[in-house]
């Protein structure tokens, strides 16, 4: 059974060790990379958890198996920007990045924000299929990938209000 959480400042140590090992075995899926984040110390960690910032959740298959996280831009008040989807690849294929997306979205409905964006590498089809499945579409804008200039992310968008599921 797996169990879908959002965690605090005070589970910090418990992002940091999912986020690493993510950047570790998948680091052309995300904008940052490994070298800085593995220089962050716990007072960073912390801060980047504040709750006016955004929301971590976390799947638990009695470990610890997924993260998401969502995080709120300064310069859009209509936004979450949906950061830091992985799966552990032996948990990969049961769709509990699905689960940890619902939760994202189900956060960007009770603070009534009408848009959750993401960016996708061309080429993670994995990952492309599941946001389209769950109503994201690309939106056109394409930019370089920040932690590998060599490969372009695409823009996905998706209104959290269109989705069915329980609140
Ligand atoms: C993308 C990702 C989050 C999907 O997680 P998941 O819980 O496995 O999602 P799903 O179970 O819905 O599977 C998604 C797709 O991966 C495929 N898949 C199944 N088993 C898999 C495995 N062992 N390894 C890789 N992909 C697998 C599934 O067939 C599915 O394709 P489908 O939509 O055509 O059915 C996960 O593959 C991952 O963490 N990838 C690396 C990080 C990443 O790309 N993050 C997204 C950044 S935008």
């Amino acid at each position: 059974m797996v169990e879908i959480r959002r965690i605090g400042a005070e589970d910090w140590a418990l992002w940091r060790d999912m986020r690493l090992v993510a950047l570790g075995d998948s680091p052309d899926s995300f904008g940052a990379s490994l070298d800085v984040e593995r220089g962050y110390d716990e007072a960073t960690w912390r801060s980047r958890m504040q709750p006016g910032k955004g929301v971590q959740v976390v799947a638990f298959n009695d470990q610890p198996v997924g993260i998401v996280g969502g995080y709120l831009p300064e310069d859009d008040a209509d936004l979450v920007e949906l950061i830091s989807m992985w799966v552990m690849p032996s948990a990969r294929g049961r769709r509990i990045a699905e689960l940890l997306v619902d939760d994202v979205l189900r956060w960007a409905r009770e603070l009534g924000r009408p848009t959750v964006g993401l960016f996708v590498t061309e080429g993670n089809e994995p990952a492309r299929r599941l946001f389209e499945r769950i109503g994201f579409s690309a939106n056109g804008e394409r930019e370089v990938l920040e932690s590998n200039p060599k490969l372009y992310c695409n823009r996905m968008i998706c209104d959290p209000r269109t989705r069915q599921q329980p609140d």
